[in-house]
């Protein structure tokens, strides 16, 4: 520790990383805080300024700061995920910490107040990045000195913090906004931003409003001519508003833009606290990026204590029907709007217009019916999966969009055609876990009621997961997705889920920062354009989405579309999804999430069961990721070995249903232990799994070949590789969507041809591997 008593003017404090490339400079000039970062002696972030605004005060946290006190520190270790991409992370780092202390303050009326404020500035810096957070602690005192903060209670108005960047670098990037990520990316100069800030995001149609035209969401990633990956993101958001970035073009300066709560304060906070992490991942390689772990390093290890109850999922669901318009979420069209039992809003003598579902007469199109969802779960369970989504089981669905309503749901109460008891028991009879849904129709006020309820409700049926959702405005009205109100939302969603063992998908949630790393049982989110917007995907989305959405955490991107023909599922849906079937089949690796789905219908994988095997057999939770070759928005190759306890796991998890029912093994663990069809329920711990190890690989609208050394496969070792490729005719529906789905029917595509491979291979052998426009491929390799 130093001490020290500069004011206003103070000398470079300077932190290094461990491999000593990196270094991150902190200054105070004129008492204004700054900071700058550079790689091997160049500059990534020119001198940028930081600070935060304040409301209730005159004075703010930006200016006439000395620095009090300077700590340093070093941290080296490895922890294991719960769930992830590898089984072992290094969080290697130095840190720097600066005490600030501004000696006066001006009250509310400007009157000069001779009370510390005391904020401290904490760097941390890794080989691959930077990052930095603002603290309030309530006191800060050593041998020499105790120095009291006057800063206990405080509303933010704004942050100040820049990212000025080195260039005019290339950047992925979506429109900053306050309430979805669900946008195709742009690939541009920052100083092309503005210009095609409005045109080209095909967004959910949805009339959200940017708040700049020069707004950009994060993660951003970016690359400078001399071809170094820099990306700008956060990292745990808690209690904070989400961060975006306004770009100030010609400057290429990013600078922090706060999302407002209904109110327009952007933050509440009290004493002690800190905001999150703010970051600037830099990378030599595009496949570093995906490699690093500098997100989920600086959240904070897991809160939970007991995580056994927490393993990986690969799921169907009755729900791509509903996407697709072939059947409906709602039951009836009887009545003009829906009254929900107990909605404490109806007076005693609107009571009458309560709705009666048992007199309703259903309309016939009602997808989670009895029946339907019996089928799915035959198919599931014949097919060695781990779960079934069933979506529109409750009431309420006639009114779940654009109504902005209140109590727009119970979460409790079943359409009369689905019997969840019922269906509880067959599906669990079958090893398959039902997977609650919870639309909230973004009613937080209405969720929140029963939130406690519907969880108890899941307890007793044997749900452990559920998938939440956030459409449309947020009640209550004025809030955002992304303002601090309903972070707090979020957030309390999944440790109130925690404590009912309920493992947590949140759709429409804002886009996460590594939280999972806490609380592991935010299994997934979607929080970016996923296959729901089905033919207005560009064709190189998935191969942008690892560098920017799944930097903060597992996506539920829902792959496994084999019918790209959307008129297959309903004759006036003229979409038209723009992609094959392999590269469908290689999201399952390049895509890493402990939550998978094969979203398809079952009639659609029938004829394709040849192919549907590798959905089959693919893991969804990793001991080892090698990150083979990768270019945002043109192909990544990705090679995962699975990690065999979350497979035996998945088989105990179901082992753990009400009816106590052990052994199931899941189709990924009967494909890694070899097992033939004859065996049914064991318990694996006395079998002998093979070295097994899956590659990936997707590609945008261009056709492109790989070469794929297996010399991660263990030396001397012959093992049997089956490769699902693009066939040589085969091609994804390949041009823009502007020109219309009539049009585009007449031009050539071809996304069902496919060919599959068995060969054997060791260490020593080369793959070739082909893609076609908007293909992929997909190998899975046993040892013999
Ligand atoms: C949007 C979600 O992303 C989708 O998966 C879900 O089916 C609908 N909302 C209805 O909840
Ligand atoms: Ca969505």
């Amino acid at each position: 520790m130093a001490l020290s008593t500069t004011y206003g003017q103070s000398a470079d404090e300077r932190l290094k990383s461990p491999d000593g490339r990196m270094e991150a400079t902190f200054y105070l000039r004129d008492g204004v805080p700054h900071y700058e970062l550079k790689r091997d002696g160049k500059p990534v972030v020119l001198p940028s300024r930081m600070g935060l605004t304040l409301e209730w005060r005159k004075s703010d946290l930006a200016s006439r700061f000395r620095i009090a006190r300077v700590d340093t520190t070093s941290f080296d270790e490895v922890w294991q995920p719960v769930w992830g991409e590898e089984a072992n992370i290094r969080n290697h780092y130095n840190e720097l910490a600066v005490t600030l202390v501004q000696d006066f303050y001006l009250d509310h009326e400007g009157k000069r107040v001779d009370k510390p404020t005391v904020m401290v500035v904490r760097f941390r810096l890794y080989d691959d990045g930077l990052g930095f957070r603002y603290e309030f602690p309530q006191d800060i005192q050593n041998s020499e000195f105790k120095i009291q903060n006057s800063l206990v209670t405080f509303w933010l108005t704004g942050e100040l913090t820049e990212f000025r960047m080195a260039g005019d670098h290339t950047a992925w990037w979506i429109p900053g906004d306050y309430d979805t990520q669900e946008f195709n990316y742009t690939q541009s100069r920052l100083s092309q931003v503005r210009q095609l800030h409005d045109s080209p995001h095909i967004s959910g149609g949805w009339p959200w409003k940017s708040f700049s035209d020069t707004g950009l969401q994060t993660a951003l990633q970016m690359k400078t001519d001399d071809g170094l990956y820099v990306n700008i993101h956060e990292a745990a958001v808690l209690d904070f508003p989400t961060m975006n970035l306004d770009l100030d073009p010609d400057r290429s300066t990013l600078k922090v833009h706060l999302t407002p709560d209904a109110t327009g304060y952007v933050g509440r906070l009290t004493s002690p606290c800190y905001s999150p992490w703010r970051t600037v991942q830099v990378c030599e390689k595009a496949t570093d990026v995906l490699r690093s772990r500098l997100i989920l390093n600086l959240n904070e290890p897991c809160a939970l204590e007991d995580v056994s109850w927490i393993h990986p999922v690969k799921y169907m669901g009755v729900w791509w029907e509903m996407i697709s318009d072939h059947s409906t979420w709602g039951y009836t069209n009887d009545f003009p709007s829906v009254r929900l039992p107990g909605d404490p809003s109806l007076p005693p003598s609107l009571q009458g217009a309560i709705t009666d579902y048992s007199k309703a007469k259903p309309h016939g199109r009602h997808g989670a019916n009895n029946a339907n969802v019996r089928r799915y779960i035959d198919f599931a369970a014949k097919h060695g999966f781990d779960a079934l989504l069933i979506e529109g089981w409750n009431i309420g669905w006639e009114d779940w969009y654009g109504k902005d309503k209140d109590y727009v749901f119970d979460f409790l109460t079943p359409y009369p055609d689905f019997d969840l008891p019922a269906l509880n028991e067959y599906a669990h009879s079958k090893g398959i876990r039902l997977i609650m849904h919870h639309e909230s129709s973004s009613s937080v006020t209405n969720y929140e009621r029963f939130m406690e309820r519907a969880y108890n409700l899941m307890n007793q049926y044997g749900y452990d997961a559920v998938k939440s959702g956030y459409v449309g405005h947020i009640v209550p009205h004025g809030e955002h997705h992304y303002s601090q109100p309903i972070i707090n939302h979020y957030h309390r969603a999944i440790v109130e889920a925690a404590k009912h063992h309920i493992m947590v998908n949140a759709h429409e949630a804002v886009r996460p920062t590594g939280l999972c790393r806490t609380w592991p049982n935010m299994i997934g989110n979607e929080s970016a354009m996923g296959t729901e917007f089905r033919g207005r995907i560009n064709p190189g989305h998935t191969t942008i989405l690892p560098f920017t959405r799944l930097q903060g955490g597992p996506m539920d991107y829902t792959p496994g579309i084999f019918e790209t023909d959307m008129e297959k599922n309903a004759p006036w849906n003229h979409d038209l999804m723009r992609h094959t079937i392999c590269n469908q089949l290689g999201l399952y690796v390049t895509f890493y999430s402990p939550l998978q789905m094969a979203a398809d219908f079952p009639e659609h994988y029938e004829p394709h069961l040849d192919a549907f095997q590798f959905i089959k057999d693919v893991a969804v939770d990793w001991d080892t990721s090698i990150y083979l070759y990768a270019e945002p928005g043109d192909y990544i190759v990705t090679a995962r070995r699975p990690k065999v306890s979350s497979l035996n796991k998945a088989a105990e998890g179901v082992g753990e249903l009400p009816d106590g029912r052990k052994g199931v093994i899941s189709n990924t663990a009967r494909f890694v232990y070899a097992l033939p069809d004859t065996v049914q329920h064991i318990d694996l711990s006395t079998y002998q799994p093979k070295d097994t190890w899956y590659i990936g690989g997707v590609t945008d609208e261009n056709a492109r070949e790989f070469s794929v050394r297996l010399d991660f496969l263990k030396p001397g070792v012959k093992y049997e590789a089956t490769i699902y490729a693009d066939a040589k005719d085969a091609s994804g529906y390949v041009s823009d969507v502007k020109m219309g789905w009539e049009a585009a029917r007449k031009e050539g595509y071809n996304p069902k041809a496919y060919t599959i491979t068995k060969k054997t291979v060791t260490s020593k052998t080369v793959l070739k591997l082909k893609m076609a426009p908007c293909g992929g491929f997909a190998v899975s390799i046993r040892e013999r």
